[in-house]
């Protein structure tokens, strides 16, 4: 019977080393089960990737922690505070970011206006009107500063030459960056990336791979990150986590889950 070893022992929740814990979490839509149950945790500072064939609930996982969907069961906690029953913005200022599975950036704006939308969050909550700058006078030095942030993450994360670009021109993977300068404004400690790689080529997504990383070491940040990549699963992350019918099915060092015959089982008949 070849089944993996653990890599490492199972993370428990205690108070010392989980930084992000999800347990016993469930989630339907009618008669459809996203999330069963779910239990996970999360030490500080780890790249714990979420990978499951499509359809596991990976990004309705997202969506609960960002505040988006709310469980009928569970609990979500962030650093010892619960986070089931807050409201999206209330979460991110909890130090929550994240990406989007669908690009949810603004084409017809600049990379640098979209970048600065995630610095406003920071500051006032829920948008309501795209492209709203901040007018009050007590806010013109919030904005210099706003500014300033943006031109160092844009430079992180290799944007600085397409600041002035129309978002709408770059190609997927840009876009996608474009979207972690975003999150990145609102000083997550927790980031939320969900399938930054679609459509990237090999060498896109190696750069990739070594950005998130990067920016998790710079940043100190913990993160989680769907995908489906394994390329970029397997090179990069330091755990993962696979998820099907909405609950978790292995647990471990990426290059081992990958290969155990309960997560490949899980993928038969998926298309990729
Ligand atoms: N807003 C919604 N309304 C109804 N059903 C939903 C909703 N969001 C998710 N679901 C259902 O919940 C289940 C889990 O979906 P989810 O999008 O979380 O999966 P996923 O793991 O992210 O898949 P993929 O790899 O395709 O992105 C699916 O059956 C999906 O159809
Ligand atoms: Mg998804």
């Amino acid at each position: 019977m070849s089944m993996v070893v653990p890599a490492r022992p199972k993370i428990e929740a205690t108070v010392e080393n989980a930084v992000f814990v999800v347990d016993d979490v469930h989630l339907s839509f009618g008669g459809i089960v996203a999330l069963n149950a779910l239990t996970f945790s999360v030490t500080k500072g780890e790249l714990c990737a979420v990978i499951g064939p499509n359809g596991a609930g990976k990004s309705s996982l997202f969506n609960v922690i960002s505040g988006v969907y709310k469980p009928s069961h569970g609990s979500v906690r962030y650093r010892g505070e619960e986070i089931l029953g807050r409201a999206p913005h209330q979460i991110a200022a909890l130090g929550v970011g994240r990406t989007f599975q669908n690009l949810a950036v603004v084409p017809a704006m600049t990379v640098l206006d979209n970048v600065l939308l995630g610095g406003h969050l920071r500051y006032r909550g829920p948008l309501t009107v795209l492209g709203g700058v901040l007018r009050l006078r007590g806010e013109v030095k919030a904005e210099r500063r706003l500014r300033t942030d943006a031109h160092e993450l844009l430079e992180r994360i290799g944007l600085a030459h397409l600041a002035g670009e129309e978002v709408s021109s770059l190609s997927y993977g840009w876009q996608k960056r474009v979207e972690i300068a975003r999150a990145m404004m609102s000083k997550p400690s927790l980031l939320l990336v969900d399938e930054p790689a679609g459509g990237l080529t090999q060498d896109e997504v190696h750069e990739l791979g070594a950005l998130l990383r990067g920016v998790r070491d710079e940043f100190e940040l913990t993160m989680l990150l769907v995908e489906h990549h394994m390329g970029l699963v397997t090179s990069f992350a330091d755990r993962c986590v696979v998820m099907s019918a909405g609950a978790l099915i292995a647990d471990g060092r990426p290059a081992e889950v990958v290969r155990d015959p309960v997560v490949v089982a899980a993928y038969l008949g998926e298309d990729d």
